[in-house]
């Protein structure tokens, strides 16, 4: 059968910066899927649009054709209200997981469809796969039943949500075209929209961690993701946070479980707890409003029936800071991790060789990249170059000291984890200038900059 249009005359509208129609972008997507469309012109429209951008409208029907390509998961029927968070990513960002058992500790559902990591920032599952026995595959039936039974899942993406993504997303790695604000928020939109969640908060990382290092660029990101998200009927929240430095005292796998943990019994990092804390109340509020205006079908909540009102108003009652120090978040992390085959209470691996990095001076630490710190935790073997590499579940880096600290000279910044000790070197390079010491303290801020919703 002929084709409607021309890939090139579509490529020539966008490098010209003219508007393209829904029909042209919805049969560009799905002919590259099927190979009709050829790697070298989507490469080419990829460029345009990376140089021309995409407008609200084109960049709806880009979604929707993404997420056309694929399976839509739908949890309507389940008893539990659904929300999920998605982070841009970052270093030492372990949130999901003590997030996860907050915000599911109060009944609500989180089908938190995770990856691995890649190059310098970690991935959720490769965190978990330190915990003896946890896996990460969960067929459907199997996680409908956990989101029913439990709240909290944390599993692998499967092959069937958005797959012209997974392509395009190949395509863009090696052809310059990542880093769009309309390709980032198309990718990551038509995900979670074809993940079936109805609120959604997104957690964008700025700084030299992050894809977005300045403020500006990270705004526009978010106010992008939630335009997305608010014209598919996902109730979508975003806040923008620091990623300038890495997140807590721990980069690595295990290492980052124990940090986890740690926030679980009502301790760890303030910053980790900050955060935790602020994206659960976030999501705790936008599946109450959820849950009054569409009720919760599969419990037979109607909307704004006085059962909804009750609900809504529970869910932004919640003590979250509470359920950390009480053991109600612990609880749920427990039952997530069993269900899914993890001992809670599992040896983790610790890495065979240690090595500290010290101090060269007294003073305050004003600065510690995020970027470099995550690049030397990726170089001790916590995170992988290509996708087939296996990562090093102890490897890492241990923080003893954050900006704002005051160190004396000789005292260990850091210590370096790996099972292969000629990485040392390696990491050491990059860390040679990451940090800086200065004698007065740096100002104080906030892990959270700012929020973007659709009425704020
Ligand atoms: N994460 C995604 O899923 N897609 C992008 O384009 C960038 C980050």
């Amino acid at each position: 059968m002929a084709e409607p249009f021309d890939a090139v005359d579509v490529i020539m509208t966008k490098r010209d910066g003219g508007v393209l129609s829904t029909s042209q972008i919805t049969w560009m997507i799905d002919a590259y899927t099927r190979g009709v469309v050829a790697e070298e012109q989507m490469s080419a429209l990829l460029m345009a649009i990376f140089l021309n951008s995409l407008s609200r409208e084109e960049l709806n029907c880009w979604t929707d054709a993404m997420i056309a390509s694929g399976e839509r998961l739908d949890f309507s029927a389940l008893s539990r209200p659904t929300v999920d968070k998605h982070s841009t990513g970052g270093v030492g960002d372990k949130i999901t997981l003590p997030l996860s058992a907050v915000v599911s500790s109060f009944g609500v559902a989180i089908p938190q469809l995770s990856g691995r990591g890649l190059g310098h920032t970690g991935g959720t599952l490769d965190k978990l796969e330190s915990i003896p026995g946890w896996r990460a595959e969960l067929s459907l039936d199997e996680m409908t039943e956990q989101l029913e039974s439990i709240g909290g899942v944390i599993c692998q993406a499967g092959v069937g949500l958005a797959p012209a993504d997974r392509k395009l997303y190949a395509l863009r790695d090696v052809t310059g075209t990542v880093a769009s604000i309309p390709l980032i928020s198309s990718s990551i939109m038509s995900k979670k929209i074809a993940e079936g969640t109805s609120a959604l908060v997104l957690d964008v990382k700025c700084g030299s961690g992050a894809f977005m290092t300045g403020r500006e660029q990270a705004k526009e990101l978010a106010t992008t993701m939630v335009e997305i998200g608010e014209d598919h009927g996902v109730h979508t929240i975003a806040l923008i946070t620091d990623m300038s430095t890495p997140l807590g005292l721990t980069v690595g796998n295990a290492l980052e479980v124990r940090e986890s943990v740690e926030v679980l019994t009502g301790g760890g990092p303030p910053d980790v707890v900050e955060l935790t804390v602020t994206l659960a109340r976030e999501m705790l509020d936008a599946v109450a409003r959820v849950v009054e205006t569409h009720g919760i079908p599969g419990a037979g909540v109607a909307p704004g029936s006085a059962e909804a009102r009750t609900r809504s108003e529970e869910l932004r009652q919640a003590d979250v800071a509470g359920s950390l120090k009480d053991g109600t978040a612990m609880d749920a992390w427990r039952a997530t991790i069993s269900a899914q085959g993890g001992d809670p209470d599992g040896e983790m691996a610790w890495a065979h060789h240690t090595e500290q990095i010290k101090a060269d001076q007294e003073g305050y630490l004003t600065s510690l990249d995020a970027l470099k710190v995550g690049v030397a935790g990726w170089r001790l073997g916590a995170g992988r170059a290509r996708k087939e590499d296996e990562v090093q579940a102890g490897a890492g880096i241990q923080l003893h000291a954050k900006p704002g600290d005051q160190v004396r000279a000789g005292q260990p910044l850091m210590t370096l984890h790996t099972d292969t000790p000629e990485a040392f070197a390696r990491a050491q390079e990059v860390l040679e200038d990451a940090w800086t010491i200065s004698p007065l303290p740096p100002g104080s801020t906030s892990v959270v900059f700012d929020k973007v919703a659709r009425d704020i």
